[in-house]
């Protein structure tokens, strides 16, 4: 789907295409507070300064899609993990359609192909009143670039749609696509339900695996269980589950399913 021809009335309707800017994610703020539309976004074709989690930097040369949206969800702060998980999903499902291939989830936000990370997603909220009032909804995927340009984050455990398929991919049309399905989803996303956890637990890489899962400075081992409705990653520990809102994996046993 290219973007002049988007079936959406939310996501991408107000559109700013940049060809070079420090991040996505500033320049959708700086619209946002400015009274941008909700469902606006801002796509770039570099980056000089990307952003990926906990602070990382995010290389972004041309030959990959980043991209961020504006959202003003009014969800519970609790529940503000399923925008996260939203986007993972429309993104996996996008990429695969378009590229024809299986797309796993990683939990929080990895998009994994091949077992290794194809990119990933990133979620900054402002609280108002308790609730989450507005959001940038960002995307990082590493869709035509080599092995050497991968951003650094992911170099060795990286990899790129070019490098797993062997053939280059329209940009454009897997934007369209990721925002069509993300709208798609955005009903189940603000409104919860059982939809998201089917979704993501159809593409979960982590599901029955034993995870090490760093929160807070502490390491808490389980069995992966799938996510929950919130979009918090669920840990068998015993006959105990545990719910980890926030985390980051750090090892991972055990064959994939
Ligand atoms: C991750 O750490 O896995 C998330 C990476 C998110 C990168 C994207 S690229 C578009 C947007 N702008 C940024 O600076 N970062 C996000």
């Amino acid at each position: 789907m290219l973007l002049g021809e988007l079936r959406t009335s939310r996501f991408g309707r107000a559109l700013r295409v940049v060809a070079e800017t420090p991040s996505t994610i500033d320049v959708a703020w700086e619209w946002l507070h400015g009274g941008g539309p909700e469902g606006g976004v801002v796509i770039a074709e570099r980056q000089t300064r990307g952003r990926g989690r906990r602070g990382r930097a995010w290389a972004s040369p041309r030959g990959g899609l980043w991209m961020s949206a504006i959202a003003r969800p009014q969800l519970e702060m609790g529940s503000a993990g399923r925008l996260g998980v939203g986007l993972a999903i429309a993104t996996a499902e996008a990429v695969g359609a378009e590229a024809g291939c299986e797309v796993g989830l990683k939990w929080p936000n990895d998009i994994v192909l091949g077992g290794r990370k194809l990119g990933g997603v990133l979620v900054e909220t402002e609280e108002e009143g308790g609730r989450v009032g507005a959001a940038v909804l960002s995307i990082g995927l590493n869709v035509n670039l080599e092995g050497d340009s991968l951003p650094e984050e992911v170099r060795g455990v990286g990899t790129s749609l070019l490098g797993e398929t062997g053939r280059r991919h329209c940009i454009e049309r897997i934007a369209g696509r990721v925002l069509e399905e993300l709208e798609g989803l955005w009903p189940e996303v603000v409104g919860g339900g059982r939809g998201l956890v089917e979704r993501w637990g159809e593409r979960d890489v982590l599901y029955g695996r034993e995870l090490g899962v760093d929160v807070g400075g502490e390491t808490r081992r389980g069995r992966a269980g799938g996510i929950d409705r919130e979009g918090a990653l669920v840990l068998m520990i015993g006959g105990a589950v545990d719910r980890v809102a926030a985390g980051e994996v750090s090892s991972v046993r055990g064959a994939e399913r």
